[in-house]
């Protein structure tokens, strides 16, 4: 199939990560979780001890660090300065101190400059906030993903690996989170204007690929 670019943004839990993997597999494109790069910040900002009070030494450890992105089995492998942290960006800490760091200009800076160098060659399946908005506005296909946070959080509780966290405790988290994401200055989280909206509250995972892969077929042959 061509080459194209596919933006994938929405709400926390929304299945993007998901969708975009199974999507990218099925093309043959690369699959790209900007959220995990992210998180890779947000844990090194934890391992130096750094908190929301110093903004500037937080940016200057975002500058010197090296993230990683490798395919693996399961998905995208993501490394900080040679340190796998792919399961250790998904705890609860990093969920809750994630939104902050992503709100400050400097690092989204620095993360987007990354995402647009990965995309130049095209055939990238990227999730995220901003995608459609900010990172790749000419990407040929923008979905805005969503469902509502109850949904949300009871797909989180069937993956969660934390035996006391409950599923109201996930949809508190979720509101919370979706809330800093969509009132941030910078590049918030909203619905491209050409971003094609799908709800996916009472859809199964293949329904929602079969979706996109429509959406890419169709445009590839040319018909939208
Ligand atoms: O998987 P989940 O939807 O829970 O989150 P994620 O995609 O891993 O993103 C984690 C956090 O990173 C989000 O809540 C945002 O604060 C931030 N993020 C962002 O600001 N812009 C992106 N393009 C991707 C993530
Ligand atoms: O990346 P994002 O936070 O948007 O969501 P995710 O990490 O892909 O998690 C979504 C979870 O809901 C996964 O366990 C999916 O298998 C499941 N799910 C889905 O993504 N879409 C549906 N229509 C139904 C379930």
């Amino acid at each position: 199939m061509g080459r194209i670019n596919v933006a994938l943004d929405g709400p926390a839990g929304a299945g993007k990560s998901t969708v975009a993997r199974l999507v990218a597999e099925e093309l043959g494109f690369v699959y790209i979780d900007t959220g995990a790069m992210y998180r890779a910040v947000t844990w090194k900002i934890i391992q130096e001890g750094l908190n929301s009070d110093q903004v500037d030494q937080v940016i200057a450890v975002a500058k010197q660090m090296q993230i990683e992105l490798k395919p693996g089995q399961q998905g995208q492998k993501v490394f900080v300065d040679g340190i796998e942290v792919t399961d250790a960006i998904r705890s609860e800490e990093i969920n809750q101190n994630v939104s902050w760091i992503a709100s400050i200009p400097q690092i989204r800076e620095l993360l987007v400059h990354l995402q647009q160098q990965m995309a130049v060659s095209k055939g990238i399946v990227m999730d995220g906030r901003d995608i459609g908005t900010h990172v790749l506005p000419d990407a040929e296909i923008k979905v805005f993903l969503t469902a509502t946070a109850k949904e949300r959080a009871k797909r989180r509780f069937q993956e969660t690996k934390d035996p006391d966290i409950t599923i109201d405790q996930l949809e508190f988290n979720i509101n919370q989170r979706d809330r800093m994401d969509e009132q941030r200055e910078a590049s918030p989280l909203i619905r491209a204007e050409d971003a094609i909206l799908l709800d996916s509250t009472e859809m199964s995972l293949s329904e929602v690929v079969t979706q996109v892969l429509d959406l890419c077929r169709t445009h590839v042959a040319g018909g939208s």
